[in-house]
C-alpha cells in the first residue's frame, strides 16, 4: 500500500491534518511522525514514528521501507520562537525542506506539501489585499526562511519536476493543540483564558489586524490543493490564502458575547513589530480560481465552534 507521511505531526496543523488524512485515506495509509517520542500518545488511531527531519538517512529509510509516496512536511519553528533561536530556526526550516525536496527527486515521490506563511511579506509589502506577487521583504527569521523555501519549491518543480505544493497560511486557530510559538497564536490562547475565567493579556495592540483561518478550513485547503489536478496548479512557489481578518479587540468582543465578564489587557511586546509588518488582508484569487478555494468559517462561527468543543479537549492537549 502507498502511504502518506506527516512530519511535525504533533504540532497545531499536524494534529488536525493527520486526523483528516486518516478519515480520507484510511488510518492504515497514514504515518504520523514527530521528533518528540511523547507525541505518540496523540496518535493511537494511526502508525506513529519518531523521526528527525534533519537526518536524511532516516528520512530516506522511512520513505523506502514504508513505501511512502506523499509527504506533508510540517516540522518547523514558528515566527516568535524563531526570533529567539534564529540560527536553529533557519537550519530546521530550510535544511529539512531541502533534504525532503532532494529525496522527493531521488525517490520520485508523487507529491509533497509544505506550508509557507503570510510572513513572507514585510514592511514594504502592501498591507491591504496583499496580492500573490506583491513585493516580499520579510524581516523575521521565520519569514526569510519561508521566502527562501518558496523559491526552493519552485526550483525543484521547474528543474526536477518535483510535484511540490504550498500554501501561504494566515494565522491558524484550533483547539486540538496548544499555541505553538507563533505571533498569531494569541488568537488560540484567548479562548483558553476566556474559558478559564482569566484576564487575557494581549501581546499585540488592540487594532493590530491580521489574516486568520479556522483549522477545519486550513485542513480543507491543504487537502483540496493536494487533490487538485497538477495542471490546475499555476503557482509553484506558494498560494496566498485567507478566510478572515480581525484585531485582538474584535475577537475579544466576539468572546465577550459568550463570556460577558471576560476582560483584556493590552501589553504589547516584541511580537508587535512582527505583526505590524505583516499584511492585514490577503488577496487569494489564485487559490479561488485554480482549485476553487472557499472558506466555511468566519469569526462568529469559529468562536461558537471552539467554545462548544474546547472544554472536551482541554485535558487532552
Ligand atoms: N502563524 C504563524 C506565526 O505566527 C504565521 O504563519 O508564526
Amino acid at each position: 500500500m502507498n502511504k502518506i507521511l506527516v512530519t511535525g505531526a504533533a504540532g497545531q496543523l499536524g494534529t488536525e491534518l493527520t486526523q483528516k488524512l486518516c478519515e480520507i485515506h484510511g488510518s492504515e495509509a497514514i504515518i504520523a511522525s514527530d521528533i518528540n517520542q511523547n507525541s505518540s500518545a496523540k496518535f493511537s488511531f494511526c502508525q506513529f514514528m519518531v523521526l528527525d527531519v534533519m537526518d536524511k538517512n532516516s528520512l530516506r529509510n522511512a520513505i523506502i521501507n514504508e513505501k511512502i509516496t506523499q509527504v506533508y512536511h510540517l516540522a518547523a519553528i514558528l515566527s516568535a520562537t524563531a526570533e529567539q533561536k534564529p540560527l536553529l530556526a533557519w537550519k530546521l526550516n530550510i535544511d529539512s525542506l531541502l533534504i525532503l525536496l532532494d529525496l522527493a527527486k531521488e525517490l520520485k515521490l508523487d507529491r509533497v506539501f509544505w506550508p509557507s506563511s503570510i510572513a513572507v511579506f514585510g514592511k514594504e509589502s502592501p498591507k491591504i489585499n496583499t496580492a500573490q506577487d506583491a513585493v516580499q521583504t520579510a524581516n523575521t527569521v521565520y519569514g526569510i526562511s519561508k521566502m527562501a523555501g518558496e523559491r526552493w519549491c519552485d526550483y525543484y518543480y521547474s528543474h526536477h519536476n518535483v510535484d511540490v505544493r504550498s500554501l501561504r497560511f494566515p494565522g491558524l486557530i484550533g483547539y486540538k493543540a496548544k499555541p505553538g510559538g507563533g505571533t498569531t497564536d494569541y488568537a488560540v490562547d484567548i479562548f483558553h483564558k476566556a474559558l478559564a475565567g482569566q484576564v487575557f493579556r494581549s501581546f499585540l495592540e488592540k487594532e493590530t489586524r491580521l489574516p486568520m483561518m479556522y483549522m477545519p478550513d486550513a485542513t480543507k485547503a491543504t487537502i483540496d490543493l493536494m487533490q487538485a489536478p497538477s495542471d490546475n496548479i499555476t503557482v509553484r512557489s506558494s498560494y496566498n490564502l485567507t478566510a478572515m481578518s480581525f484585531t485582538p479587540e474584535e475577537i475579544f468582543l466576539e468572546l465577550k458575547k459568550h463570556f460577558p465578564e471576560f476582560k483584556i489587557k493590552y501589553q504589547p511586546d516584541y511580537r508587535q513589530e512582527i505583526a505590524s509588518n505583516w499584511p492585514q488582508t490577503i488577496d487569494d484569487q489564485y487559490a479561488r480560481n485554480d482549485w476553487n478555494w472557499q472558506q466555511e468559517y468566519d469569526l462568529p462561527e469559529m468562536t461558537k465552534d471552539i467554545i462548544k468543543n474546547l472544554p472536551y479537549w482541554i485535558d487532552k492537549i
